[in-house]
């Protein structure tokens, strides 16, 4: 079969140059298979995308071009990349905020997929402070978009909001149409949030870790193609769908479910923040109050040591939460570990590490490649670590 890409035209003048980008696209053999909104058809109609692309057009949450078969679930596990060209305010605006109002934002919210954006309108519409805002959220989420050329727009005024070229929307789909196979047929074991050492049944020592950047990971590794199991201490997050959870609290727990998820794996990475110590004794009553007290500990197993002494060939990248001394630190534990790569952030830092929405990485690789991952959101981060991961293995 070949790579769908969904094509959702929305209802700007430029909906004409969607055409032009779908014909383009099927010569870089691409199957396309468009969605229309109310107000695109008002511009352009099913029948000429339908001509163009050889295949049904949709253009109502109803339609069902393969009877008794939902076309919104089809089309979205079926598409390798979401295009939306033109993409007016308004379709911005509903993909941000996640809001199903169509038959193509249906899909977009059912899909796993990576999405184009290919915005047009009138510049004081682009430029203004919403639209950009939605821009942002959608971009911190894996959008790419593709920027309007400045120019003379529909309406006459001058400014930033005539469709890019069909050459460069063409090449980001492709791009992203690559990047959704880096990982295909590849098994990917990744370790998220703190864990949990109990000191009696209500008391634990654990730490700050949300596993955002661990279940970044995870979505990223399906978006490139991966199977994921995702080892995950507790955490208020909702795993990303297509991965295959495992629920620990402690960090044996988390040892031994990941020696059992590593044995048919292809890599492992660790972002989880697993706790170093636990007590030598779990009190099995609530512990009273009586003065001060001494807590015994003896040190966890560590599981990335373990992982590669279990099996030697594994890449095992792991993860350097340092707050002095960073490059040290980090290159220490490659070392110590085993790993193939290490992902240091500094978490002496608030805007990024533990419990931010954003993270900024320097990945030290066990040959002495160095790479610096820009401040990004987790999402975006994490795609490009694991782009330069899967480029240094040769996959
Ligand atoms: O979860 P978030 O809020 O998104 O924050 C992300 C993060 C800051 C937790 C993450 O980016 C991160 O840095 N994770 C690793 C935290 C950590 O435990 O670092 P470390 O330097 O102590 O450990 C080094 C590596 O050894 C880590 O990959 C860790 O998973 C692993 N380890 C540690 C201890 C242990 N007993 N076994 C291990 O395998």
């Amino acid at each position: 079969m070949k790579s769908v890409v969904v094509l959702g035209v929305t209802g700007s003048v430029a909906a004409y140059r969607a055409c032009d980008v779908a014909r383009e696209l099927m010569r870089n053999g691409f199957e396309v298979r468009a969605c229309l909104s109310r107000s695109a058809a008002e511009f352009v109609t099913p029948a000429l995308f339908e001509a163009l692309t050889g295949k049904p057009v949709l253009t109502d949450v109803f339609d069902e071009p393969v009877k008794g078969r939902m076309a919104h679930i089809d089309w979205a596990r079926d598409a390798r990349v979401l295009l939306v060209c033109p993409a007016t305010a308004n379709a911005i605006a509903v993909l941000a905020s996640g809001a199903s109002e169509d038959m193509f934002t249906t899909i977009a919210q059912a899909s796993r997929a990576p999405m184009i954006m290919a915005p047009a309108m009138n510049p004081d519409m682009y430029s203004s402070i919403p639209n950009q805002e939605n821009l942002a959220k959608l971009r911190d989420r894996g959008a790419v978009v593709v920027e309007p050329l400045e120019g003379e727009v529909a309406c006459g005024e001058q400014g930033q909001g005539k469709l890019a070229s069909v050459g460069a929307i063409v090449a980001a789909v492709l791009e992203a149409g690559y990047r959704s196979n880096l990982m295909a047929g590849r098994r990917i074991v990744i370790t998220a949030g703190p864990t949990r050492e109990l000191i009696d049944p209500v008391r634990f020592i654990s730490n700050r870790s949300s596993g955002k950047m661990g279940y970044e990971l995870a979505r990223a590794a399906l978006q490139m193609g991966a199977s994921v199991a995702l080892i995950s201490g507790p955490v208020a997050l909702t795993a990303p769908a297509g991965a295959e959870l495992v629920r620990v609290t402690s960090a044996q727990e988390m040892k031994d479910a990941v020696l059992t998820a590593i044995q048919n794996a292809d890599l492992l990475i660790g972002a989880a923040a697993v706790a170093d110590y636990r007590a030598v004794a779990v009190a099995p009553e609530k512990i009273k109050k009586s003065g001060d007290m001494q807590l015994r500990l003896i040190e966890n197993p560590d599981i990335l040591s373990e992982s590669h002494r279990a099996r030697p060939e594994l890449p095992i990248v792991g993860f350097a939460a340092e707050t002095t001394d960073h490059e040290r630190g980090a290159k220490d534990k490659i070392d110590k570990k085993g790993l193939f790569a290490i992902a240091m952030n500094d978490v002496s830092r608030r805007d990024i590490g533990f419990d931010a929405n954003e993270n900024e990485l320097v990945l030290y690789f066990a040959d002495g490649e160095v790479t610096l991952i820009q401040k990004s959101s987790k999402f975006n981060v994490a795609v490009a670590m694991l782009e330069r991961i899967a480029t240094r293995l040769s996959w």
